[in-house]
């Protein structure tokens, strides 16, 4: 092979997908006995290990949509912030999840951080922030990121949480699932394994 020669050339697409690897990070220590007895300060303290280990963009997300036909859509958007429990994310009323969200207001959010080897799920129905709100929300972007976008357009929405999932991979894949749905005023917590 030339240094030229692109691999994807060479090798047909599944092969190479056979010799790939996941799961290759070392997951941090996390003490399954000091589970904190709801989900926003653990989705924090990892999220800031994940930004303290150097992950790239770690407030990154997929969402994940549905249309009224029930045909699912997802893409990359980036996490605003959780509103009084609630995770946040923006964008235009006019888009495919803005016209999704208008169908079936209900999400599901997909973290993955690598090297800790964790991923959180999110999902729940989804709420519409105040006017003023998303409209502050668009204000706090930079000039360049708000042109083009209609007065009224930009929202903010929330998620709230029906169920959030925290999976930490193991490479023996004894991997470790901890599930937080709500309870009464509070949240219920259980271990789960996943042998995925
Ligand atoms: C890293 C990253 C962050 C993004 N953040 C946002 C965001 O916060 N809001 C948004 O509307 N689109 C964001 N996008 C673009 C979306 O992925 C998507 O292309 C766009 O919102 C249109 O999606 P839709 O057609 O499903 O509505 C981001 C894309 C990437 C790759």
């Amino acid at each position: 092979m030339t240094p030229d020669e692109n691999v994807r050339d060479i090798l047909p697409l599944n092969e190479w997908l056979r010799g790939r690897h996941a799961l290759t990070g070392d997951a941090p220590e996390w003490d399954l006995d000091a589970l904190p007895p709801e989900p926003t300060s653990l989705f924090t303290e990892w999220m800031l290990r994940a930004d303290a280990d150097r992950v790239p963009e770690p407030h990154t997300a997929t969402l994940a949509t549905v249309d009224a036909n029930g045909v699912p859509d997802a893409r990359t958007l980036i996490l605003k912030g959780i509103d009084d429990g609630r995770w946040a994310f923006a964008s235009t009323r006019s888009s495919r999840k803005g016209s999704q969200l208008a169908q079936v207001s209900a999400a599901a959010l997909n973290f993955w951080w690598q090297p800790q080897v964790r991923a959180v799920r999110v999902r729940g129905r989804v709420e519409e922030a105040t006017t003023e709100e998303s409209a502050a929300d668009l204000a706090a972007r930079s000039p360049a990121a708000q042109q083009g976008i209609e007065p009224g357009d930009w929202v903010r929405w929330r998620i709230v949480p029906s169920r959030i999932e925290f999976w930490q991979g193991s490479r023996d894949r004894r991997h470790t699932r901890v599930v937080y749905v709500p309870d009464g005023e509070g949240w219920a917590y259980s271990i789960l394994g996943d042998a995925g």
